[in-house]
């Protein structure tokens, strides 16, 4: 039998007559309520969630809770209703981005749940990016699997090979894979919108030695990357989670820096740049404390050649803040 739940997504006026009412028609408790704004319920096949709207009650969209979803997304279908895709868990990342004090973590209960370095929120995919996905998404994208990735395979050739945590709308990935065509790239990115950007700069751009997997990059190194299978990592940017109590969040960990340093080979880089000062300190801490990385700088690395300014980067630099790029090799 299929694991997945129909999701309906409701707008309802009253939400506390709604709740009473609809907790009677489906049978069930709701797994979550937030007074006067929303309402969540999980039964074996269904997925319901009703949102206070301003104007007329009714149905706002459809979709699967899905396990097998490897981002949440949404399409339009030939009436322009919207379908929704998403996992539970996605689900929940979405609902906490949008009432953060609900504090809401969906039916995985594990106190060991692991914290992600991003939120997914569904972000607006231009026809251009839809385009590019239908048009070179199956030339480019590699569905995650928990199975290891035949790089050799995938590309057609063998070659030395770079993964990229985060490619944002992928302009950096783009013009680096066109300057370096005797490496190959991997780019890991969650959100669809980036997803259709870099695609759309590769197909247009008949990039070659590019793939694209859309999935945490935690979870695609630990599953497809083997031991010592890459000669390089590149994280440009990455979210700064500036907050306190959300510098946990920060990729940049003792323990994914582990994780990335098994899966270089011997001599292998990590190149990794930010623009918040603080972020920058907390790299040049954590890849000096590991024992099997050494500094090919003095502290902070000039930038290398290869790497072109990011749309991030710009940004930082009209803000009037610095730029600091590492460069680690492993031992
Ligand atoms: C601040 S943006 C920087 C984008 C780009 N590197 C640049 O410099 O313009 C960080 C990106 O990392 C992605 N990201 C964060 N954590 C990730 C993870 N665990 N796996 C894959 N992508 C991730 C986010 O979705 C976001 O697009």
């Amino acid at each position: 039998m299929s694991d997945k739940k129909l999701h309906l997504a409701l707008g309802v006026t009253d939400l506390a007559a709604s709740v009473a009412d609809y907790t009677t028609r489906l049978g069930a408790e709701p797994v979550l309520v937030i007074d006067g704004e929303y309402a969540l319920w999980r039964t074996k096949t269904l997925n319901v969630s009703i949102r206070t709207v301003e104007g007329a009650p009714g149905l706002r969209h459809l979709g699967w809770e899905d396990p097998q979803a490897e981002a949440m997304t949404a399409s339009p279908d030939v009436n322009g209703l919207v379908w929704e895709h998403f996992t539970a868990e996605q689900q929940a990342e979405e609902i906490r981005s949008v009432w953060p004090q609900a504090d809401y973590h969906g039916p995985d209960t594990s106190k060991h749940r692991r914290i992600k370095s991003f939120v997914l929120r569904q972000g607006h995919l231009s026809k251009g990016q839809e385009k590019a996905l239908h048009d070179f998404g199956p030339k480019y994208c590699i569905p995650y699997r928990d199975q290891l990735l035949d790089l050799d395979a995938a590309f057609g050739r063998s070659a030395p090979r770079v993964l990229e945590i985060g490619f944002g709308m992928g302009q950096a990935t783009a013009q680096i894979a066109a300057g370096r065509s005797d490496t190959d790239f991997i780019g890991v990115e969650v959100h669809t919108p980036g997803v259709g950007s870099l695609l759309k700069l590769l197909g247009e751009g008949d990039i070659g030695n590019v793939r694209i997997v859309q999935h945490d990059a935690v979870d695609v190194l630990q599953q497809m990357i083997a031991p010592a299978g890459l000669d390089g990592v590149h994280v440009y940017f990455p979210d700064p989670w500036h907050k306190k109590r959300h510098n946990k969040r920060r990729l940049i960990q003792p323990a994914f820096v582990e994780l990335l340093v098994s899966r270089l080979k011997s001599g292998g880089y990590i190149h990794l740049a930010t623009d918040w000062e603080d972020y920058a300190i907390q790299m040049l801490e954590v890849l000096s404390g590991n024992a099997d990385l050494l500094n090919t700088a003095d502290g902070y690395a000039p930038r290398p050649d290869y790497r072109p300014l990011t749309k991030f980067e710009n940004r930082g630099i009209k803000l009037g803040h610095g730029v600091w790029d590492l460069v680690f090799r492993k031992r």
